[in-house]
């Protein structure tokens, strides 16, 4: 069994086509099913059923490529890993979500500069789940997101903790009600924009907090009511907002989901609800939004940086130093973290 034979394998499961696997891996159809029927007899297991279009894995071969499709990624990531470490790029690539970019980070990068002149940076809009697989094969140095996550490759260190606030439209009610709470909020359509949704383990299971609101029979019928939906049938809370109300046992009303905070901000300009944004957002459209604090202190969204475990890229530790300065010269109240290994 050889790389060769395992990455056909790969590419003929993909995309359950012989032709088209054998363009994607520059081999001709007759060297690609050579290939393939080595690697079966070398491992004594059919693993393509030829006889049905399109092409099916076996039960075996299914087995066998979520497997090797794993231990392939692990090879690339080492390969990207040991070249990096031989010749560490001068350049710092920075991935980042876009609520941090409104945040800190511009002002983060100007300080890392003004103390390492010479430095180039990179900066890419990069979700942060996507963040991990860009990490690994060496396309950023470093990761900022809002979400924690467990993988073997990669360690994080939690930066701080931001509060959320609320975002409403100028014309609403609220708009000038300086100190918010959740339950105030639960009749009012809430724009739900996050795309990367919390861990099962880290969740609200609906039957353990949520008190259902009680209020609900004098509302419009609702467009989407997933948060009743959800406490209905009690599964887990995975959306990061009402993961929020669920922790105080509150389910709004009515919900739509949009793809971006942008987008959650334009609804909430247009009149269309509210939203909850963390406190660096408060500088956005400002004409039409008001942002108002929440009393709840621990209504917080998390920051995080994201690095490898194995190889930190050498001026990842000047990054922080700049964070933390800034920090300071803010009055940011925040942990010092150190790296587990340095490169
Ligand atoms: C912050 O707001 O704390 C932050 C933003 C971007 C990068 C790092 C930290």
């Amino acid at each position: 069994m050889d790389l060769k034979q395992l990455n056909a394998f790969i590419a003929v499961a993909d995309l359950r086509s012989f032709s088209a696997a054998a363009t994607k891996t520059g081999l001709s159809q007759p060297s690609l099913s050579r290939l393939l029927k080595q690697l079966e007899t070398d491992i004594g297991v059919v693993l393509i059923d030829r006889y049905h279009r399109p092409l099916h894995l076996t039960e075996a071969g299914s087995f066998f490529y979520d497997k090797i499709s794993t231990i392939l990624t692990e090879i690339e990531t080492v390969t990207s890993m040991t070249q990096r470490l031989s010749a560490p790029s001068t350049a710092l690539n920075i991935g980042f979500v876009p609520s941090v970019l409104y945040g800190l980070l511009p002002e983060i990068i100007a300080k890392l500069k003004q103390s390492n002149p010479d430095i180039e940076v990179n900066l890419k809009d990069i979700s942060s789940y996507q963040q991990m697989e860009a990490l690994k094969s060496g396309d950023i140095d470093v990761g900022f997101g809002r979400f924690a996550h467990q993988d073997p490759w990669i360690q994080q260190i939690l930066l701080r903790h931001e509060r959320y606030v609320v975002a409403l439209p100028k014309s609403h009610p609220l708009a000038y009600v300086e100190e918010q709470r959740l339950i105030d909020l639960a009749n009012n359509r809430l724009i739900l924009y996050h795309q990367t949704h919390l861990p099962i383990a880290a969740t609200v299971t609906p039957s353990a907090h949520a008190r259902s609101y009680s209020d609900n029979t004098q509302l419009d019928k609702p467009i989407r009511a997933d948060a009743g939906e959800q406490l209905a049938s009690n599964k887990p809370i995975t959306e990061p907002l009402l993961h929020l109300f669920a922790q105080y046992g509150i389910s709004p009303y009515m919900t739509t989901t949009v793809s971006d905070l942008q987008v959650a901000l334009g609804l909430v300009a247009a009149g269309e609800g509210i939203t909850l944004v963390p406190a660096s957002l408060k500088t956005v459209r400002t004409e039409q939004i008001s942002y108002q604090r929440l009393v709840h202190e621990n209504v917080t969204s998390p920051i995080y940086l994201h690095t490898l475990k194995d190889f930190v890229h050498p001026s990842i530790s000047n990054l922080l130093s700049a964070i933390y300065q800034v920090y300071e010269q803010r009055g940011i109240t925040y942990r010092p973290q150190k790296f587990v290994s340095q490169a």
